[in-house]
């Protein structure tokens, strides 16, 4: 018997590419076979994302183009993720681009819903669920380069912003069991991976209290109980090697604790870099997007992540021209990130979703120019400190997790510091997966280059160094 052959592609965040990993657990087990080129693949899957309008056009387009070629070769062509749970049949009935439709709860059904498919029949599961973890999943990792991997602690979202259509799509919040999370760190540290990055749309609101029911009163007295936090997830995993770094992401200000900064502080192998959405620097703004904090209060808590973390790094996500955003608005979202200075930051024009409390409530009414000069001021102003953060880490020796060889250099590798920053180094006699000192001798805009040091005779070269580096323009 033939074995048939699946491929999948993923669009979005993180979370879909841990998804996409637990897909193709399921699809393998169930006898298929994961093939790295659409050409060859009985089953074509795309795991898609719903949050802005252009993410769902390049996905229509890809599907169109899918289809296209499918018309030769017989293909069975799905749909995943956000973009299949919000548009549902619409893509298979009125459409006619895919045969398998499937919501982020429903990966289980996918060896069913392909039968279905062949068998000529309507294959859609959009179905939500309240409990759905895929704890007992061990995920395929797809593209691995063997050092890095994402481990999914928690699913769904009930924060509602009110701009967001991911509580639409990937439903109610529910935690993962943490000896599960355990269980799968310990098997990925023992296949030789040196970094984790714990997933959820919003981990400091995870919470396990034996049946991962949402969190009530005890989560404020969790150190006393039974019940596990973020904190005491962070720490668990912390505890399992020091050899293994942990990232975690995405977080949100109103649910980061101080306990969770104290970890971050306590251990280092937990990286010192957060990703912290602010949004906007207006409270009106903030409020209207629903997000539960005043940008005073957003201000604190970057005053307290200082505190217990000097050394960190704090990366942000910012939407503007939201309804009814004025040129006073957008000033306090410029002069906050001058208070803040982030390192890094994805900034974002606002895009209506259906369904959304703001597209129910409020009138999508900034002109797209003006927001798209509004975007380019906060993208100047962004490209300016971030160019400042980098700069400032020259001459400092970093320790570095190497991930892989450098994209534009056969000779040299590349590896992240505990701050998230991009480095690259002559390979010398390092291997991948190995932790390095390395000395940053100058940079790009987005990328420290530097030299290992070996031994202690190379802090000689700090002092030589010193004389030379410079800054190198952004296209080197
Ligand atoms: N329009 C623009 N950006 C959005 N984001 C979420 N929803 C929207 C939207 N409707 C951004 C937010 C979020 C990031 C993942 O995507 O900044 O933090
Ligand atoms: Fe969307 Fe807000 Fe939930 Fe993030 S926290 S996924 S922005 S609703």
């Amino acid at each position: 018997m033939n074995t048939k052959k699946f491929y999948i592609e993923s669009y979005g965040c993180q979370m879909n590419v841990s998804d996409s990993e637990i897909v193709s657990a399921i699809l393998t087990n169930k006898g298929l076979q994961y093939t790295h080129s659409a050409e060859n693949a009985d089953i074509i899957l795309l795991n898609t994302c719903a949050i802005r309008d252009n993410a769902e056009q390049k996905i229509r387009y890809r599907l169109k183009e899918l289809k296209k070629n499918k018309k030769e070769n017989n293909t069975l062509i799905g749909v995943l993720g956000c973009m299949a749970e919000r548009l549902k049949d619409q893509l298979l009935e009125e459409e006619h681009l895919v045969d398998i439709v499937a919501g982020p709860d429903a990966y289980r059904a996918l060896p069913h819903l392909i039968e279905e498919a062949e068998d000529g029949k309507k294959a859609v599961n959009v179905i939500l669920s309240k409990e759905e973890t895929y704890a007992d999943i061990a995920p395929v990792r797809l593209n691995s380069n063997g050092v890095t991997a994402f481990i999914s602690i928690m699913r769904g979202c009930d924060n509602m912003c009110s701009f967001c259509v991911v509580p639409f799509t990937r439903g109610r919040e529910r935690s993962r069991n943490p000896y599960s999370i355990i269980s799968e760190t310990k098997n990925l540290l023992n296949k030789g991976y040196k970094e984790i990055t714990l997933l959820g749309q919003n981990v400091d609101s995870y919470f396990w209290n034996g049946d991962g029911a949402k969190k009530d009163l005890i989560k404020s007295k969790a150190d006393n109980s039974a019940a596990i936090n973020f904190a005491r997830l962070l720490q668990m995993v912390a505890e399992i090697s020091p050899e293994l770094r942990i990232r975690f992401s995405t977080s949100h200000p109103k649910d980061m604790t101080d306990d969770v900064l104290k970890t971050i502080a306590r251990y280092p192998n937990i990286c010192k870099y957060i990703h912290l959405p602010i949004q906007s620097g207006s409270s009106t703004v903030l409020e209207r997007m629903n997000r539960g904090y005043t940008a005073e209060w957003y201000l604190e808590r970057i005053d307290t992540i200082r505190h217990y973390i000097p050394d960190g790094a704090i990366s942000t996500d910012i939407i503007t021209g939201f309804c009814a955003e004025t040129e006073e608005d957008h000033q306090q979202t410029l002069a906050i990130m001058e208070k803040v200075k982030f390192d890094f930051a994805y900034m974002f024009i606002y895009s209506e979703r259906p369904k959304t409390l703001a597209e129910r409530k409020y009138k999508d009414d900034v002109p797209e120019e003006i927001k798209k000069r509004r975007l380019n001021e906060i993208i100047e102003l962004q490209q300016k400190h971030s160019a400042e953060k980098i700069k400032s880490q020259i001459e400092k020796i970093h320790n570095v997790l190497i991930e892989g060889k450098s994209r534009k250099s056969n000779d040299m590798w590349m590896g992240r510091n505990s701050q998230n920053a991009v480095i690259v180094f002559p390979k010398k006699m390092h291997q991948k997966g190995e932790y390095v000192k390395v000395l940053a001798t100058h940079c790009t805009s987005t990328t420290l280059i530097g030299e290992s040091i070996v031994d202690n005779a190379d802090f000689a070269k700090k002092e030589f160094i010193k004389e030379h580096h410079k800054i190198k323009p952004s296209n080197q």
